[in-house]
Order: structure tokens, then sequence, then C-alpha cells
């Protein structure tokens, strides 16, 4: 998948203030060399995000923390060790080499190291940290193809590194241990119970905290469509009640919901990572179909239940006109 000649360019672009999509397990990252203030200011750019939302560090191995972060809570060490490299984001007071450009000016920074093979290739020989959000347009649906970045961003990055689809589909769980108390602050990759079971105790998920995480604003994530929620009993009557409106609707959810035979389907696992990994085509399918409405199955919450969950209750949300 990845040429010993596409490695080198990759790095060499990164080395150059370059801005290239890359595949990691979660999602696919819209990545800069993060020491590279111009490269980074780019990535906002191309996204078109405000500035002041902070990005994620990746780095190499667990062993880079330290000079990133000017602190290493004893429970930041262990849930490195316990889930890295994976899909978890620790938040932790910023040392100077984590610049404003990446930060957003706040005092802590992001930090990840992935695990997905080309992401891990690239971080080896580049040695440093490369700053990546998810590589598609604010607010819009995060890609988990090659095929997705280039729908999205294609004539406006210098490469895509192509790492076929992500085995996680949803982003990273971001735990802030910044504060002394950890806490959630997105649901994500790894399921929230794994960090209690590690840390020993409980890890409240706070996704409307003050500090900037994209992914908390209300509507985000969302396809064009509208997005309705629905508990799997109440699929069926709900889209009876939306068709009797006249609405064009399609449905999100486990194969084995009873449904009309006419209705546009888009099936995702009833296990919840099995759903979490699908989640982000199917919405892109669903939009493409083009639908007044999707109905959406809410997986258990549970496990990669709860990410999936925010996920879609985030597509729910109302939205801000179109700027
Ligand atoms: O799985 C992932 O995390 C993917 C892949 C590419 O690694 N990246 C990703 O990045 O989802 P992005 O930028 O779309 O989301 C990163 C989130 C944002 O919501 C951002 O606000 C939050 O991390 N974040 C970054 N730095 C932060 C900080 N210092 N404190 C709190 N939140 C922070
Ligand atoms: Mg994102």
């Amino acid at each position: 998948m990845l040429t010993s000649d596409l490695l080198t360019r990759a790095v060499e672009l990164l080395r150059r203030g370059g801005v290239i999509a890359l595949p990691t397990e979660t999602v696919y990252g819209l990545a800069a060399n993060a020491e590279d203030e111009l490269a980074v200011r780019r990535v906002f750019a191309i996204k078109g995000r405000p500035a002041t939302h902070p990005l994620i560090v990746h780095v190499a191995n667990a062993g880079e923390l330290a000079s990133w972060a000017r602190h290493v809570p004893e429970e930041a060490q262990r849930l490195a060790e316990a889930f890295w490299p994976g899909p978890l984001t620790l938040v932790l007071p910023r040392s100077p080499r984590a610049t404003d450009a990446v930060t957003g000016g706040q005092d802590t920074v992001a930090l990840r190291v992935p695990q997905h093979p080309v992401a891990r290739a690239v971080l080896d020989a580049l040695g440093g940290g490369v700053a990546a959000p998810s590589a598609n347009r604010f607010g819009r649906v995060s890609p988990t193809t090659a095929e997705h970045v280039r729908a999205d961003l294609g004539a406006d990055v210098d490469l895509v590194l192509e790492g076929g689809p992500c085995t996680v589909g949803v982003e990273s769980t971001i735990v802030d241990l910044s504060q002394g108390e950890p806490a959630v602050l997105r649901p994500g990759g790894l399921a929230v119970e794994e960090v209690e079971r590690v840390l020993g105790r409980p890890v409240p998920v706070r996704t409307s905290s003050s500090v900037r995480v994209s992914g908390s604003l209300a509507s985000h994530y969302a396809p064009r469509a509208g997005v309705v929620l629905s508990e799997p009993g109440e699929v069926a009557s709900r889209v009876e009640a939306l068709r009797a409106q006249g609405q064009r609707v399609g449905v999100l959810g486990p194969p084995g919901l009873r449904l009309p035979s006419d209705v546009p389907r888009y099936d995702v696992p009833e296990e919840p990572s099995g759903a979490a990994r699908v989640l982000y085509t199917r919405l892109r399918e669903a939009d493409a179909r083009g639908h007044d409405v999707l109905v959406a199955c809410l997986p258990r919450a549970e496990g990669l239940g709860i990410a999936v969950r925010d996920r879609l209750a985030r597509a729910a949300a109302p939205r801000p006109p179109e700027t």
C-alpha cells in the first residue's frame, strides 16, 4: 500500500510545509508538521475551520509525550501504556514545543499515537509531531476512505496517502488529564468503559466543556439530509409518519428492522463497534441518494455505541444557516 517512494515523498512534503491526507485507524487526517506554523495555518484554511479550534498532535510513540507536555500525570502514562498506539487522545498541559497555532492559544495540547501502519510509518520517518484534524470540511462527516478525502478536499492537498477503509471508523476518544480530575471531552473509538477500567474510577463524559472542541458544537458531523433519531422499536412508525407528510425518507439502522420493502436502507451492524466502522460511509451513501430525512436507529449506549449515538445526535442537531 505504502511504497518507499511514497513514504519519502510524504515526509519530504511535511518537512517542506506541505499538507497531506493520512490514513489513521479512526478517520483520515489532514496532516501538517506541527512545528511549522504556516503549514498548520494552511490546514485550518483548507478545512474552513476557525483558527481558535485546537488540533491533535500525532506522535510516533509515548516517549514523545514528555517533549510536548510540560507535565505528564501518572494517569496519562497509564492510559498511554494501555491504549497507544490506538484511538485515544490525551489532553495535557502543553510544553513550548506545542505552539499557539496548534493549541488555539490554550495552555493544553492534545496528543495521540495512531495505530494505522501508514500513519506510523510516516511518523517514524518524520520523527516529529503531525498536527492533523479529520480530513473533511468543517462541520461535515469525517472521511474513512481515501475516496472520501478526494471527494471533499482532493484538489487542495499536496498528497492523499491510501490506507484502505479505517478499521475503527469514528474519531479518537479524547480524555482531558490537564485539570486533575480526568474527563472525556469526546467519546470515540476507545470505549469509555475501557478508560475507566484502567484508571480504576468513573470518568465523566463532558462534551459541552468550555474548551473549544469543535466536535462538541451542537451541529457537527452533519450529512445534508435532515436526521431524525429513533430507538429501534419506533423506526417503522417514524418512517410511516414522515412519508405521510410527503418526505423522501431513508433509514440508517440494523438489517433486522422490519420496514416496507420500498424504503431505502443503509445497513449498519447492530453490534456497536461494527456500527462505528461503517457509520460515516453509510451517512455519505445516504447523502448521495438525496433524502429529505434520514431516520437513524440508535445503537445501545455501551462501548462504541456511546460514540455512535453522540455523532448521530450531532448530525440531528439544528444547523446554523449555510454560510
Ligand atoms: O481520531 C482522531 O482524533 C482524528 C484522527 C485524524 O487522528 N482527528 C480528529 O481531529 O478527529 P479533529 O481536529 O477533527 O478533532 C480533534 C478534537 C477537536 O474537537 C479539538 O477541539 C480537540 O480535539 N482538541 C484539540 N486540542 C485540544 C485541547 N488542547 N483541549 C481540548 N480539546 C482539544
Ligand atoms: Mg473533525
